[in-house]
C-alpha cells in the first residue's frame, strides 16, 4: 500500500470507528460485534505502525493508551474552574430561588441536572479536536492530564457538525461501579490497597503515569457546561443540546423546570432513583437557563449565584465502638481514630471512622461500647455524627484523650488556638522520622521513584537511615538483602484492613535505589525546599519562596517580616519557615544535603532577554483587560521579577488595575512608588497578553 492509500484508508477507518464508537459508548446502540469492531481497530492500528508519521493525535488508536506521562504539567485554566454552593435542605433551594426571581426581571427557567460524583474536568477543543484536558486543581490552574483522558471512549476526540473554533467543555470523569468493583477485587488479588468508592478510584485513575493502565480502568464522562468567549446560544440547555450533536456525552437526565415544584419533584425522582444507576451522584445542581441572566446574577469568589447543588442526605448506619487507636502523623499531630464493629454503610463495610481530634471526643462525650452513627457523606473517611444514649451501659468507660505520644511515649503539647495535640519529638519519634523521609522522597519532592513507605521502614529498622541525609550515604553492600515482611498500612483511607508484604532488596531495586538517589540531585532547589517537608510550605508555596529568595542560604538569613513580603506567605508559614531553620539539627540535614550535591540555589535565567523584570519586585493589584490576575503575576516570573504582597519601601513599581485599593495607591504615593497601568506594563514587557505563559 502505498503512503497516500493508507492515509485515505487511515482516514476512512477512523470515522468508521469514531461512528461505531459513539454508537457503543454514548447512545448504547451497537451495530456491529465486538469481534468486528477489534478488526477495525487492528487494521487502524497496525497501518499506524507501517506509517507512523500519519498518526494524529485525534485518532481513535489514541484510546488504546500507551503514552506514560512521568510529570503531569500544570495549566493555567482560561476561565476558572468554580464550585458550585451546597445546601442539604429544600428550604434552602426555596430561598435561592425566590432570590433569584426577586433580582431578574420576568421569567426565569432552571435546568435541573444529575450531580455526578467523580472529578471534575476541564477539555478545551480547538477547530473539533480535543486539545487539552485539565483537572480542576486549585480553581486556577490544574494538571494536563489530556493522554490519560483520551483513552475513555465518552470523551470525543473529534467532533462532528457545527462545532464552534474554540471552546472548552466541562465535565465530570466518573468510574462505574462495574469497573469500580472489577478493580477492587483485582487490587485485593494483588495484595494492594483497594479503594474507598468511585471517586477516589477516578481521582487515582486519571493522575495515573501509564495511559494503557488508565484505558484497563474504564473510566466514563458526562459533560454538563460549555464556557467559550462569544457564546452562540442563548440558554443553557440550548448549548447543552448543541454539545450532544457534536458528540458528546450529555446525559439524557435533564429537565427544564419553570417553578419550585417542578424541581422539588426531580429532586424527589432522583432521590430514589439514584439507588439504581450504574454510577454515584451525590446530589442535584439546579441551574439559571438563561446565559444572559446567569451573566447579571454573577458570581461570588468560589461560585456562581446563578446555580446550587442539592446534595442528598448521606446514608447512615448504627455500629458499636470497640476501641480508639491514636495515629501519629507526619508533623507530630495525633488523630484518634475509632475501631467499630463491621457495618455494611453505603455498599461497603465500615470498620473504622475518624475521630479528628480531642474537641470531637469531647462534644461527642464518647463512652467505649457505644452505639454510634456513621455516615458517608461522599467523604473518604467515614464520620461519626452521633451516640445513642439511650444504649450506654451505666459502668461504661468514657474515652480519654492520652497524654504521651503513643509511639515515642514523649508528652503530647498543644498549640495555642489550635484544637490538635502533637508530639513535639519530631527528631526521635519513628513515624514522624519515616513519615518525613516518605515525604522527601515522593513524587512531587524528590521523585526517588525505587523507594516507598515498605522500604523506608527497612531502612529504618535496620538503622540504616534515621533522616533524609542518610540516604545519600546508603551504600549497594547495605541494601543488598535486607528483607522484611511489613505491615502495608492503608494509604486511600480508614476503611480497608492493612496488607502484608514481603519487602526485599534484591540487586535490581539496590542499583535502581541508588540511580534514582543520583538522579535526584539534579531536582530543581523548589522541589528541595518542598521536600524538607517545613510545615504549611505545599508544593506552591515553596516555589513561590525558592523564586523570591533565589537560595537556601538567603532563607536562612530572611527575617520573619521579610518572608512576609512574599505573595501568599503569612505569619503562620512564615513563623513555620523560621522555626525550621532556626534548629540548628535542620541546619544540620540541609548542610549535609549540600554536600551530597543537591540543589539548594534557584536556576540562574540565561536569556537576558527573557529577564528584564529581574531584581525588581513588584506588587500586582486590581483586575485587568487582558490578563488574569494570576497570569500578570506569571509573567512577571517568567521574566524574572518577584510579586509581593504589600507595598514598602522596597517594591520597585505597582501594576495597576481597574478597582486597585484605595489603600495600595495611598501607600504607593506617599512612599513614592510607581504605578504603572496595565498599558504601561504592556508596553515595557512586549507582552500583550499571556499567551505564551498559558500554552
Ligand atoms: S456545574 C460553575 N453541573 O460538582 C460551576 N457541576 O461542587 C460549574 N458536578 O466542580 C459546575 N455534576 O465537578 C455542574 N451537573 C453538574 C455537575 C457538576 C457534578 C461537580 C463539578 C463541580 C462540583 C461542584
Amino acid at each position: 500500500m502505498t503512503k497516500e492509500e493508507a492515509k485515505a484508508r487511515i482516514a476512512e477507518l477512523s470515522d468508521i470507528i469514531d461512528n461505531h464508537n459513539y454508537r457503543y459508548y454514548i447512545l448504547a446502540q451497537p451495530t456491529i460485534s465486538d469481534y468486528d469492531f477489534d478488526m477495525l481497530m487492528n487494521e487502524l492500528l497496525s497501518l499506524e505502525q507501517q506509517f507512523p508519521d500519519l498518526i494524529t493525535e485525534s485518532s481513535p488508536s489514541q484510546r488504546v493508551g500507551g503514552g506514560i506521562t512521568k510529570e503531569f504539567a500544570t495549566v493555567r485554566h482560561k476561565y476558572p474552574m468554580l464550585s458550585l454552593s451546597n445546601s442539604y435542605n429544600k428550604e434552602e433551594i426555596i430561598d435561592f430561588i425566590s432570590r433569584i426571581k426577586k433580582s431578574i426581571d420576568g421569567p426565569v427557567d432552571f435546568v435541573c441536572e444529575l450531580k455526578f460524583d467523580g472529578v471534575s474536568i476541564s477539555l478545551t477543543y480547538e477547530k473539533g479536536i480535543l486539545r487539552r484536558a485539565v483537572t480542576r486543581g486549585d480553581g486556577s490552574r490544574g494538571d494536563d492530564v489530556t493522554t490519560n483522558i483520551k483513552t475513555i471512549h465518552t470523551i470525543p476526540l473529534r467532533l462532528k457538525g457545527d462545532y464552534p473554533d474554540f471552546f472548552e467543555m466541562r465535565g465530570e470523569i466518573i468510574m462505574p461501579h462495574n469497573s469500580f468493583e472489577k478493580i477492587n477485587i483485582e487490587r485485593e488479588d494483588l495484595g494492594l490497597p483497594t479503594f474507598a468508592n468511585p471517586r477516589n478510584a477516578a481521582a487515582g485513575t486519571i493522575k495515573l503515569q501509564d495511559s494503557k493502565e488508565v484505558a484497563n480502568r474504564r473510566l466514563d464522562n458526562y459533560c454538563y457546561y460549555m464556557m467559550m468567549d462569544d457564546m452562540p446560544y442563548k440558554t443553557h440547555y440550548e448549548s447543552l443540546m448543541a454539545a450532544r450533536r457534536w458528540g458528546f456525552n450529555i446525559s439524557e437526565h435533564i429537565a427544564l423546570c419553570h417553578d419550585i415544584d417542578e424541581i422539588e419533584s426531580f429532586i424527589n425522582l432522583w432521590d430514589v432513583k439514584r439507588k439504581a444507576l450504574s454510577f454515584d451522584i451525590d446530589g442535584i445542581v439546579i441551574k439559571v437557563n438563561d446565559f444572559a441572566q446567569q451573566e447579571e446574577l454573577g458570581y461570588t469568589a468560589k461560585s456562581p449565584r446563578w446555580a446550587i447543588a442539592y446534595k442528598f442526605k448521606a446514608e447512615e448506619a448504627h455500629t458499636k465502638l470497640l476501641s480508639v487507636d491514636f495515629q501519629v502523623g507526619r508533623h507530630g499531630t495525633i488523630t484518634p481514630v475509632a475501631n467499630l464493629e463491621p457495618v455494611q454503610l453505603a455498599g461497603t463495610t465500615v470498620k473504622r471512622a475518624t475521630l479528628h481530634n480531642a474537641d470531637f471526643i469531647k462534644q461527642l462525650d464518647l463512652h467505649y461500647d457505644d452505639v454510634v452513627s456513621v455516615e458517608k457523606g461522599g467523604e473518604i473517611i467515614p464520620k461519626i455524627t452521633g451516640v445513642d444514649l439511650q444504649c450506654r451501659k451505666d459502668n461504661s468507660i468514657p474515652v480519654s484523650f492520652v497524654s504521651k505520644c503513643p509511639e515515642c511515649g514523649t508528652p503530647l503539647v498543644q498549640t495555642e488556638g489550635e484544637a490538635a495535640w502533637y508530639c513535639p519529638n519530631s527528631l526521635g519519634c519513628p513515624p514522624q522520622i519515616k513519615g518525613r523521609i516518605e515525604h522527601f522522597i515522593s513524587r512531587k519532592a524528590m521523585n526517588i521513584e525505587s523507594l516507598g513507605e515498605g522500604k523506608i521502614e527497612v531502612l529504618f529498622d535496620n538503622h540504616l537511615v534515621n533522616n533524609y541525609a542518610d540516604l545519600y550515604d546508603l551504600k549497594y553492600e547495605q541494601l543488598y538483602g535486607l528483607e522484611k515482611v511489613i505491615e502495608i498500612k492503608d494509604e486511600y483511607n480508614l476503611l480497608q484492613e492493612p496488607v502484608l508484604r514481603k519487602v526485599s532488596f534484591k540487586q535490581k531495586t539496590a542499583d535502581n535505589i541508588l540511580e534514582s538517589l543520583q538522579k535526584s540531585k539534579k531536582v530543581p532547589f523548589a522541589r528541595v525546599l518542598f521536600a524538607l517537608g517545613i510545615k504549611y510550605v505545599g508544593e506552591t508555596t515553596a516555589k513561590l519562596i525558592a523564586n523570591a529568595e533565589g537560595s537556601v542560604d538567603n532563607i536562612i538569613k530572611a527575617s520573619t517580616e521579610e518572608l512576609k513580603q512574599i505573595d501568599e506567605v503569612g505569619e503562620k508559614i512564615a513563623l513555620s519557615v523560621r522555626e525550621f531553620f532556626d534548629d540548628e539539627r535542620n541546619i544540620d540535614l540541609v548542610n549535609r544535603l549540600k554536600a551530597a550535591g543537591l540543589q539548594f540555589e534557584q536556576e540562574k535565567r540565561t536569556s537576558t532577554e527573557n529577564n528584564i523584570l529581574a531584581g525588581k519586585s513588584i506588587v500586582v493589584s486590581g483586575s485587568f483587560t487582558n490578563f488574569s490576575r494570576e497570569e500578570i503575576k506569571q509573567l512577571i516570573e517568567d521574566l524574572g521579577g518577584k510579586n509581593v504582597s504589600s507595598i514598602s519601601s522596597k517594591t520597585d513599581f505597582v501594576v495597576a488595575g481597574e478597582k486597585m485599593g484605595p489603600e495600595k495607591k495611598k501607600k504607593a504615593e506617599a512612599l513614592n512608588i510607581p504605578v504603572l497601568s496595565e498599558e504601561e506594563f504592556i508596553a515595557m514587557t512586549g507582552r500583550k497578553n499571556s499567551m505564551l505563559t498559558l500554552f
